[in-house]
């Protein structure tokens, strides 16, 4: 295969490179176009536009392929650890014995979070939003480590502090929300452990985190891990480029998470599964309402920009959902509600033309409530997963010594140059 192209402008020729990935993926180099044509190119929404190379997550939506460094998503989801696939992500390799227990062990000693932050959680109203407290909490941790300003200031010790704080961040911020006193980490529980304590215990009892729960757990938050350039995690990458601290990058991704076409699409479907439970099960309605473009509406959990068949993260999904409700003893009407209307949808014409199947976010939200974590925290439960893979994605780009800001260009379109006309001659 050609390792250049020729595409010929206004009558000239001119060649340009192919850059191919190690799965055969090729892409055409356009960084000289302009300077050879003058021309720049465009596409809206970056559909068919690589932003960079990247060794982290290898995905391929035909197929419905996912693999964290080259490891398949359905071996990692069945017996790795979110600690441990954070540590694959992060530094490339799966650690040695040593290697995870020191990462653990880090973990553990930055679980907590500086006392004065608690007056944080007082200062927002109790019924605001998760993901803007979220958003705004790990913002301000620049500010407690202001050495992250410096582009060169310890990465690791960063990324350790992120992924152990935001877990207590978010357990804290629901604690505040209903009103209950923060729970402290236990130094002995496992990573997942220690968030389902710091969410659901309360001083006045014990509790003990159920095994079944912290499987589930660790799943879930495996299978949001990474999932190369998309919208948040190209916003981690355009932020960081300007050199603005880890903090402030993963803030900004996870503002970007937060609407409802990606990660706040969870509770977007809980909604919707409601919506139709409430409607007395009128899936014909719904139907049509979401294929009628001026409704504004759409099957949520639906469709994604990569995959053309089904997210191998939701054939999991459904999967353990079956068997946590079964270990369990507990049935859930909304699970049989989505699952009559994925058949629908998958026997629909308008939904098999388009290549539309279920996304991560079809299931995950019934086992979130399974596990008993609230609906308006399931973009942040996604934001807790998606951590890693934000961070991996920062690291890799930061430790390019040839990476450079992140600036597209734009084709205008508005008004030529004209003179300005001072008020009284409008
Ligand atoms: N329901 C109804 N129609 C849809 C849907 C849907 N869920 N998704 C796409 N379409 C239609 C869309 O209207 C368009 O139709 P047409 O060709 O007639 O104009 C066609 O399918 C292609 O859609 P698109 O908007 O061009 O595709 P996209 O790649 O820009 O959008 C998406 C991808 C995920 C934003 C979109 O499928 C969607 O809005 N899905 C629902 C929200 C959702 O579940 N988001 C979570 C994504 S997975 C988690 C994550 O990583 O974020």
């Amino acid at each position: 295969m050609s390792d250049t192209v020729r595409l010929i402008v206004d009558g000239k020729e001119i060649e340009l490179p192919v850059v191919s990935g190690s799965e055969g993926e090729r892409a055409i180099d356009i960084g000289k176009l302009r300077a050879l044509t003058g021309l720049v190119t465009i596409d809206p929404g970056f559909k068919n536009t690589a932003s960079t190379t990247s060794a982290i997550t290898f995905l391929d939506g035909e197929q419905g392929v996912l693999r964290y460094r080259g490891y398949p998503i359905e071996q990692l989801a069945e017996q790795s650890t979110f600690v441990e696939t954070a540590y694959l992500l992060i530094h490339g390799e799966l650690p040695n014995k040593e290697e995870l227990a020191r990462f653990s062990q880090a973990l553990t000693m930055h679980s907590l979070l500086h006392e004065d932050m608690k007056t944080f959680f007082q200062g927002v109203p109790a019924s605001g939003h998760p993901m803007g407290v979220l958003s705004a909490m790990v913002g301000s941790l620049s500010a407690f480590y202001p050495d992250s300003l410096d582009p060169d200031s310890d990465t690791d010790l960063h990324i350790t502090r992120l992924l152990s704080k935001v877990r207590t961040i978010a357990a804290f911020g629901y604690k505040r929300k209903i009103g209950q006193p923060f729970m402290y980490p236990r130094n002995e529980l496992s990573y997942c452990a220690n968030f389902l304590h710091m969410m659901f215990a309360v001083p006045t009892t014990t509790y003990e985190p159920d095994p079944l729960e912290v499987r589930a757990l660790n799943t879930l938050l495996i299978l949001h891990a990474d999932h190369e350039q998309n919208c948040s995690t190209s916003t981690v990458r355009l932020v960081g480029s300007s050199d603005a601290s880890v903090y402030a990058s993963i803030s900004a991704g996870i503002s970007a998470l937060w609407g409802p076409l990606h990660g706040g699409a969870n509770q977007a479907v809980m909604e919707m599964l409601k919506e139709i439970k409430d409607s007395g099960g009128d899936y014909k309605g719904f139907m049509e309402q979401v294929k009628d473009k001026s409704s504004g509406r759409r099957l949520m959990g639906f469709g994604h920009r990569v995959y053309k068949s089904y997210d191998p993260r939701a054939r999991i999904l459904k999967s353990m959902v079956d068997q946590i409700l079964a270990k369990k003893g507990m049935s859930d009407p909304l699970l049989d509600i989505a699952i009559e209307l994925e058949q629908i949808a998958l026997k629909d014409p308008y939904f098999v033309e388009r290549k539309l199947y279920p996304n991560v976010d079809f299931y995950s939200g019934i086992l979130y409530r399974a596990i008993g974590i609230p609906e308006d925290m399931f973009t942040v439960m996604f934001a807790l997963g998606r951590l890693p893979g934000w961070m991996a994605q920062w690291r890799e780009m930061n430790n390019d010594p040839g990476h450079v800001i992140g600036r597209p260009r734009q084709i205008y379109t508005g008004a030529n140059a004209r003179d300005y006309v001072p008020i009284d001659g409008r």
